[in-house]
């Protein structure tokens, strides 16, 4: 029986159980179908979407793998992520606001993964420590078993990768950082912008951690919150609160020096300068080398490791598509392993890749990069019987989204968008997403959505 081994059970991982599960010649029990085993070093699954008070180590000593904090609202349109098999209608009953919190998010994930029953495949509190080749030619596949408190080793004829790309921070130096005496710290670990009520901030970084950080900061109450980038503001119309400064130079105490010679004194920095690819558990010849991009290296499809097909990993672009993105990787790795789709030879494959990274370096603006993303998607859909969900709706909703981002950043959210799925115009929430304090489902829900 052909063996398949998943690391990690967030969203990746998740439609890639649910893409074996919805064909009938492969869900698991299916006479000659594959065996799936999904290894997840957290107690639960949902991947980032499962919170977690902790930073640093996890209650196991593993690298604390959430980077949620509280408070965060889905940051695009939920009908941009929706999944083309499961409506977000049909998973709460009725149409609900654009902009979700966390904890909908993570209900929504979990309701298809639920009703797909697939939380038997995965083998919750262990945590992948090794794949290597097997001497006979498969891949073993070792982890740690916290429950049983030991090493285990099987071998496996695939290995997916789905352990995410953005829980291991990039974490540059300054001049300073060593005698700062305020809060240092990276986006990773920032959990609860009330820690910043009445506080001087100062958020390094111009991409979504910066501009989301920043604006949590500022609803919850910072007195001050100093944006500095090293690549040219972010551009939006902040209010009164918010400033935008050039990247820092060095810090002194509490002081931080610009690159224009203006200088501010803060409480705390944090660092939103991204995240590394990071599989310290993949054998070197195995392991994905990419920057955080849209046409990854060393991926065919953007899924199939070029130099081993045998390996896949899913999810690991810098990311407009999300959900039904990660659906369609997951529905093409399966029909990879199932041998319904016919690779090309290991140059082609390198010619696509290449042609792929030309092409997103001649991408010159967000909208283009958006559409960019959404017609790979598309190709992904149009390989497999992943259900159509009109791409093209979705690329114009996130070309609007960025309009309202431009008009009101802290009023984008305060818009309803068109399910691709079911034709539903989103409900506006209320209220406003800049006067919502309470990021529970309950609250949620019960608020008009
Ligand atoms: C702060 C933040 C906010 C975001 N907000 C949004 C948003 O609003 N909307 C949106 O669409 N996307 C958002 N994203 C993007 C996010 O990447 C995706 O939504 C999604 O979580 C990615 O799914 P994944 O399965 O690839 O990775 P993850 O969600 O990171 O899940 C990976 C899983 O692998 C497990 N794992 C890792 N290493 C091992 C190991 N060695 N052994 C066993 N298990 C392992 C982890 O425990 C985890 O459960 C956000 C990302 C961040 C960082
Ligand atoms: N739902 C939400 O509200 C929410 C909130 C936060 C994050 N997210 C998601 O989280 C993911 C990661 O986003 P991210 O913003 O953390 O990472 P990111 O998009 O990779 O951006 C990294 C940022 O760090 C800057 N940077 C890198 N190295 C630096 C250095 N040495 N000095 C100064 N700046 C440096 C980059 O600047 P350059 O441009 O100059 O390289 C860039 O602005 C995204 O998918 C995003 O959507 C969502």
């Amino acid at each position: 029986m052909t063996r398949v081994a998943i690391i990690g059970a967030g969203p990746c991982g998740l439609s890639q159980l649910h893409a074996f599960a919805s064909d009938s010649s492969a869900r698991p029990g299916a006479v000659g179908g594959p065996e799936l085993v999904c290894y997840e070093k957290q107690s639960d699954w949902g991947g980032l979407w499962n919170y977690t008070w902790r930073t640093g180590l996890d209650e196991n000593g593993e690298p604390c793998h959430g980077s949620m904090y509280r408070y965060l609202w889905s940051n695009g349109p939920k009908e941009c992520l929706e999944f083309a098999d499961y409506s977000f209608e049909e998973h709460f009953g009725r149409s609900v606001g654009s902009f979700p919190p966390r904890a909908v998010l993570f209900d929504y994930i979990k309701g298809r993964a639920e009703r797909s029953g697939i939380k038997d495949l995965i083998r919750f509190n262990h945590a992948v420590r090794s794949v290597s080749r097997s001497d006979a030619g498969r891949f073993t596949v070792t982890t740690h078993d916290y429950g049983a408190g030991s090493a285990v080793s099987e071998d496996f004829d695939y290995v997916v990768v789905a352990s995410g790309h953005f829980s291991t921070p990039n974490m540059p130096h300054y001049p300073g950082y060593e005698t700062f005496g305020g809060t240092l710290m990276h986006a990773h670990d920032f959990r609860d912008a009330v820690q910043f009520t009445d506080r001087d901030v100062l958020v390094i970084g111009s991409s979504y951690s910066a501009e989301d950080i920043a604006s949590q900061c500022w609803k919850y109450g910072a007195r001050s919150v100093v944006c500095s980038s090293r690549s040219g503001p972010m551009g939006f119309d902040w209010p009164e609160g918010i400033v935008e400064k050039p990247i820092l130079t060095r810090v002194e105490g509490r002081t931080v020096h610009f690159a224009d010679g203006d200088s501010a004194e803060v409480d705390a920095i944090i660092s939103c300068t991204g995240y590394l690819h990071h599989f310290p558990f993949m054998d070197d010849e195995l392991r994905l080398t990419t920057a955080n991009r849209l046409a990854t290296s060393m991926l065919y499809r953007g899924v199939v490791f070029q130099p081993e097909n045998r390996v896949m990993y899913l999810g690991m672009q810098d990311q407009w598509y999300t959900f039904n993105m990660f659906d369609a990787q997951a529905w093409y790795a399966r029909d990879v392993i199932l041998g319904r789709i016919t690779l090309p030879g290991a140059d082609e494959q390198a010619r696509w890749i290449a042609e792929r990274q030309a092409a997103e370096d001649a991408i010159e603006d967000d909208y283009q990069a958006i559409d960019f993303q959404g017609a790979y998607t598309q190709d992904l859909v149009d390989q497999t019987d992943y259900p159509d969900f009109n791409t093209p709706l979705v690329n114009r909703m996130f070309h609007d989204w960025k309009k309202h981002k431009k008009q009101s950043i802290m009023g984008y959210r305060d818009h309803g968008h068109t399910s691709p799925v079911t034709g539903a115009q989103a409900p506006v929430h209320h209220p406003p997403w800049a006067h919502a304090m309470d990021d529970s489902l309950e609250a949620y829900l019960g608020e008009g959505a």
